[in-house]
């Protein structure tokens, strides 16, 4: 299994799988009904930090060139680099900036929580951290997956706004049972999500910028198609999740993501249930690269 895609499986994409979950939910007592937690940051021990440390020195070497301008602007806001932040500073920051705050999770949580918090302008990140002995492998998000991927873009206002419409669609596409189509609308843009900037394709996707490999895979090989991103056809593509992606979509602008997801998607809902999935690394009659 492949760091990239299995640190980026998000709740949404498990859902209420029965996949146990690596974080400890018992704590006694201290999750509460939403699935968040306090995070127990006093818990984390120096090797803890100092895979945190390593990990953001990385991957902050590789984003030049191949990580979009809004989440190079917007890294230094997680704070210190050297230990993992209190979540409560990088909060000051966020809630200031967007009106967005982060959440500790204990692990994966099922499919309606995470949309409501979502829905709510709270982004769980979970809290524990991978052993150095998975230092290039792990099978579930971890904090620095979450913090590192995901919360330098929540500082892009319209961005932001449009993971907010995604959680209150998705608590309507749950209760519509279409939570695993919108997951992939998650999966190709939240996750894996490209966009195309004025000097050139960038990543915006979390699952791409906290991985070792898959930023230049993503952003640079020849290998994976590369699609303008449609509604329809994302929600029909399945993806990998134990390798690199073979397809992403592409956008133009934030802008772009947030009025697509302005509509009601009852009625793509309704397309896709007559429509067959397609295979990721699958390019349809008439379809050209981004
Ligand atoms: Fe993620």
């Amino acid at each position: 299994m492949n760091i990239s895609t299995e640190a980026a499986v998000t709740p949404a994409v498990y859902g209420e799988s029965d996949r146990p979950p690596r974080g400890d939910y018992s704590r006694g007592g201290a999750v509460l009904a939403d699935y968040t937690c306090p995070q127990d940051w006093a818990s984390y021990t120096p090797a803890d930090h100092d895979t945190y440390r390593r990990l953001y020195e990385r991957q902050a070497a590789q984003l030049p060139g191949l990580a979009c301008d809004a989440f190079i602007a917007s890294l230094p806001s997680l704070g210190v680099k050297n230990r993992i932040p209190r979540f409560d500073e990088i909060n000051e920051r966020l809630y200031k900036a967007t009106r967005w705050e982060i959440v500790a999770v204990p692990g994966l949580i099922p499919e309606l929580p995470f949309f409501t918090l979502l829905a709510n302008r709270k982004f769980p990140v979970t809290d524990w951290i991978r052993k150095p002995e998975e230092f290039d492998y792990i099978v579930e998000p971890d904090v620095f997956h979450d913090l590192f991927g995901h919360v330098p873009m929540l500082f892009d206002p319209t961005f932001a706004d449009y993971v907010q419409r995604y959680g209150q669609g998705g608590i309507k596409a749950h209760a519509l049972g279409a939570g695993e189509k919108l997951a992939r609308l998650y999966w190709y843009t939240v996750e894996f999500g490209l966009i195309r900037q004025p000097d050139g394709l960038r990543a915006y996707g979390a699952g791409i910028l906290s991985s070792v490999g898959e930023l230049q895979h993503a952003v640079r090989s020849s290998e994976p198609y590369r699609l303008p991103l449609d509604l329809l056809r994302t929600m029909r593509t399945r993806y990998k999740i134990d390798s690199y992606q073979s397809t992403y979509f592409v956008i133009d602008s934030f802008s772009q993501l947030f009025d697509l997801t302005a509509p009601d998607f009852t009625p793509l809902y309704n397309a896709l249930a007559t429509q067959p999935d397609i295979e990721a690394g699958t390019l349809l009659p008439g379809e050209s690269v981004a």
